[in-house]
């Protein structure tokens, strides 16, 4: 018994020595070999434990002696292990230490969306001049994407606008929901819910059918504008889309306006800014005429001001809708409109 137990001794001092001079070299290992040193010969069912059990068997006598004595390396053992844990404790510490000449790892961070960009950068212009900026429903009633704003069902100008339908008939048993084409039907949205005066843009994602391909895209964005109140006239809505142009593409940007049909609005018009590539020159972008086609508009219809309860006679006032790709498109000379919902990582990380 006696000799087990120096045995035991002098065995747990050897393990326990070779296991501080690996920690030395492996601080990563030691904790948990240490912990498993400690169970095998001081746990509750380890080598010391085992020993003790069998003082049962021997004499009085000698019972005492061995009890002692194992006692003692008990303790002995123990504060040997303590004082171990310790040394593996602070040798782990110095080894996790920060090496502030170590490269760091760089945080990704995102970028915002190019469309994004533009948007904000509309909404900051419009909100200083005392707009609203508003949301509405992706998904319409034929009323308000056709017929509030003066497309009677079977206008060819629909055709232009083909679009995703919903197969759910309303309380009347048509089909009458889309996915809008434009973001025009929230001009008597918004006039219904607030009332003339107005001024408000409507930034939003619509939907047409498209055969996709550079120029083409089934869903895209717009932002519309609309302005309304007591004699509002075509120079307002030019002074208005004039600052918009030297915002979005610099100071010396020039507009000109050109007739061009929309149902929506009387009379028509097309605004045309300056290229701001060649300068009003002609280059490729603007092929070769100087100017670019942004901004359709015009002074919002009697039929549509009547749509959305107001009376012709006493207000009147201008719409506009801007197409957000292509203005994207042009700002950061992007070739494929396919790319902003293409989700490729590479073309968004340049923003
Ligand atoms: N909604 C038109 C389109 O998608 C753009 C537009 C034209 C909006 C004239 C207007 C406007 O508000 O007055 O082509």
């Amino acid at each position: 018994m006696k000799i087990k137990l120096e045995q035991l001794k002098k065995e747990a001092q050897e393990q326990l020595d070779a296991l501080l001079e690996r920690a030395e070299q492996v601080p990563g290992e030691a904790a948990e070999k240490f912990q498993e040193l400690e169970t095998r010969f001081l746990g509750r069912k380890g080598e010391l434990a085992a020993l003790l059990k069998g003082l049962k068997e021997v004499s009085d006598d000698l019972r005492r002696e061995y009890g002692e004595l194992a006692n003692q390396i008990k303790k002995e053992l123990e504060e040997k292990f303590s004082a171990a844990a310790q040394k593996i404790k602070s040798s782990a510490a110095k080894n996790e230490a920060v090496d502030v000449t170590l490269p760091g790892v760089k945080k990704q961070r995102g970028s915002l969306h190019p469309l994004t960009l533009v948007e904000n950068e509309l909404e900051e212009l419009f909100s200083s001049l005392g707009f609203m900026v508003l949301d509405g429903p992706e998904m319409e009633s034929d009323y308000y994407n056709f017929e509030a704003l003066n497309v009677a069902p079977h206008h060819p100008a629909r055709d232009m606008q083909d679009t995703f339908y919903v197969d759910k008939k309303n309380a009347k048993g048509e089909y009458d929901l889309l996915m809008r084409t434009q973001t025009s039907p929230m001009q008597v949205r918004a006039l219904k819910k607030y009332g003339a005066p107005l001024r408000a843009i409507i930034p939003g994602r619509c939907f047409r059918s498209e055969a996709t391909d550079a120029r083409h895209e089934h869903t895209f964005y717009q932002l519309e504008g609309i302005m309304i109140d007591k004699k509002i006239n075509f120079s307002h809505m030019k002074g208005v889309l004039e600052l918009v142009g030297q915002r979005l593409f610099g100071e010396d940007t020039k507009l000109r306006m050109r007739p061009k049909f929309y149902p929506f609005v009387e009379p028509g018009s097309n605004g045309e800014y300056s290229c701001f590539l060649c300068g009003g020159k002609g280059c490729r972008v603007c092929k070769y005429s100087g100017w670019l086609e942004i901004v359709g508009c015009g002074l919002v219809h009697p039929e549509v001001l009547r749509a959305a309860g107001l009376d012709p006679e006493e207000y009147c006032g201008f719409a506009f809708g801007f197409g957000l790709n292509r203005l994207a498109m042009l700002k950061y000379g992007i070739n494929d409109i396919r790319l902003f919902n293409g989700g490729d990582i590479r073309f968004l990380e340049q923003f």
